[in-house]
């Protein structure tokens, strides 16, 4: 079959393989390849057993695998052959030299600008697709002009917006689609095609252009937003439990003022994922290189009220335990940063663990689908934990429970069942206040929600 469009993904990941799995739905006339410098990656994309797990994802891969939907690790044909050339690597935070633990690491982002320069043998559109730092488009672009070719790049961003376990939802019904670039007659014309790819299903008042530098920004800035919200309701909670009001009933109560609106407003053990935390970082280094220290001071504390939310909840559990947890089982329900990925990248369940163990206690982890990325990020530790894909098993003769992610399949289980079988008194900390604590708590369990009063049968 001829396709009308030619369409290249570099980096098959969590944005890169189900973006480029809705885009080849949606429109069945492009061809869409995807490549990675991971053959193991690609593999998996192309078995029964996708590498990241995503509702709804399985079915539209399988549908468009092989029709129009390719995952390969030939990078240089598929350069060659590409109209539209969407880049979706890793941006991390540098962990080495100038701007080590706050800036972006550039590095894979850069080896693709070099892998398009040398294989590319005719005009093409460059789609920022990674989060980066504002002003990267200028890099990219001094990158793609020593092509020693008579070729045209025009680079646009288009920042992408999906939340990890909705993202087929997120991908399908976004709130809106942003398309930055230059105000030129070129930059006009690139901006026009890709807003055509988004135009096969997303209404054309939801796609939002502006200028190359502030759509890069406004991604930086949309997480910096969303993990404030979170900073702030955490902060408040940690009030909460000094002076009994409900961080729910406040979370309410605040939220049906539409100008701050309900979402974003349930406390939690505090926010992970690959992004937030990098992504506020990077912005808190951008803001210090332009020499604006209040505005770095301003975002940086959001990171540092996440980093008190976790530890918080590890010195709760601690002084509630009699003040120690040495020798004594206790059970993460969940791994994951949150619910419906087995996504574990900095989820504040690796400092938990890494917490407890630190105080000699004993811990067994289960997750619906984190199990496995829970192991790689604990390898360390292997001989002191212990894991396990059934929660009453996972349960069997422990201390506590302590519920880290809010996966709904929790809320079904009997703890009931769970109560009998552990070590009395028996303790939930619910991290994520998915339970219901009064139940719980005429069961025999002490409850510790966040943010609530606390619940126990000690005098
Ligand atoms: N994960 C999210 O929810 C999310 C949401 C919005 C935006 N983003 C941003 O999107 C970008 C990608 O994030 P992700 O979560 O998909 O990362 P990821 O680590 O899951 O995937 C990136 C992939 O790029 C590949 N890669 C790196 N260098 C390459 C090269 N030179 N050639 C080919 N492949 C290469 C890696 O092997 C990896 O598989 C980041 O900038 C991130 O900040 C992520």
């Amino acid at each position: 079959m001829e396709f009308k469009k030619k369409i290249l993904c570099i980096g098959a990941g969590y944005v890169g393989g189900p973006t480029m799995a809705v885009i080849a739905l949606k429109c069945p006339e492009y061809r869409v390849d995807v490549v990675d410098i991971s053959k193991e990656r690609i593999d998996a994309w192309n078995s029964s057993s996708l590498p990241i797990y995503e509702p709804g994802l399985q079915e539209i891969v399988e549908d468009r695998r092989g029709k129009n939907l390719f995952f390969t690790t030939e990078v240089e044909k598929n350069i060659k052959n590409a109209d539209i050339i969407f880049v979706s690597v890793n941006t991390p935070t540098k962990t080495f030299g100038e701007g080590a633990g706050m800036a972006s690491d550039l590095q894979y982002w850069e080896s693709t600008a070099h892998q398009i320069v040398k294989f590319a043998e005719s005009d093409k559109i460059i789609v920022e697709k990674s989060t980066l730092p504002v002003r990267t488009a200028e890099a990219m672009e001094r990158i793609l002009k020593t092509h020693n070719g008579n070729i045209k790049f025009e680079v646009v961003s288009n920042p992408e917006f999906l939340a990890e376990g909705t993202a087929i939802k997120d991908l399908l019904e976004p709130d809106r689609v942003l398309i930055g670039a230059h105000k030129t007659q070129e930059g006009r014309k690139a901006s026009k095609e890709i807003a055509d790819i988004y135009k096969h299903w997303i209404p054309k008042r939801k796609i939002i252009t502006t200028n190359l530098w502030s759509s890069e920004l406004s991604k930086l800035i949309a997480n910096a937003f969303l993990a404030q919200r979170i900073s702030s309701i955490n902060s408040i909670s940690a009030l909460c439990e000094k002076t009994d009001a409900d961080i729910s009933e406040i979370a309410h109560a605040i939220g049906s003022d539409s100008r701050i609106g309900e979402k974003f407003l349930q406390t939690s053990v505090g926010f992970g994922g690959s992004c937030f935390k990098k992504d506020i970082l990077n912005l808190v280094y951008i803001a210090k290189s332009y020499g604006l220290y209040e505005v770095a001071d301003y975002w940086e504390s959001v990171v540092k009220m996440n980093e008190y939310q976790k530890s918080r909840f590890v010195r709760k559990i601690i002084k509630e335990m009699f003040n120690t947890v040495a020798g004594k089982k206790i059970t993460l329900f969940g791994f994951s940063f949150k619910a419906d990925t087995g996504d574990t990248r900095e989820s504040p369940a690796i400092d938990i663990t890494k917490a407890l163990l630190n105080e000699n206690a004993k811990v067994t982890i289960h997750d619906p689908k984190a199990l496995k990325n829970a192991k790689l990020d604990l390898k360390d530790f292997d001989k002191d934990i212990i894991y396990d894909t059934d929660p009453y098993k996972a349960a069997e003769d422990a201390n506590a429970i302590v519920i880290t992610t809010e996966w709904s399949q929790f809320k079904e289980l009997d703890y009931s069942i769970i109560f009998d079988s552990m070590k009395k008194p028996a303790f939930i900390f619910d991290g994520r206040n998915i339970l219901d604590h009064n139940k719980l708590f005429d069961m025999g369990f002490n409850v510790y929600p966040t943010g609530k009063k606390q619940l126990t049968h000690f005098s």
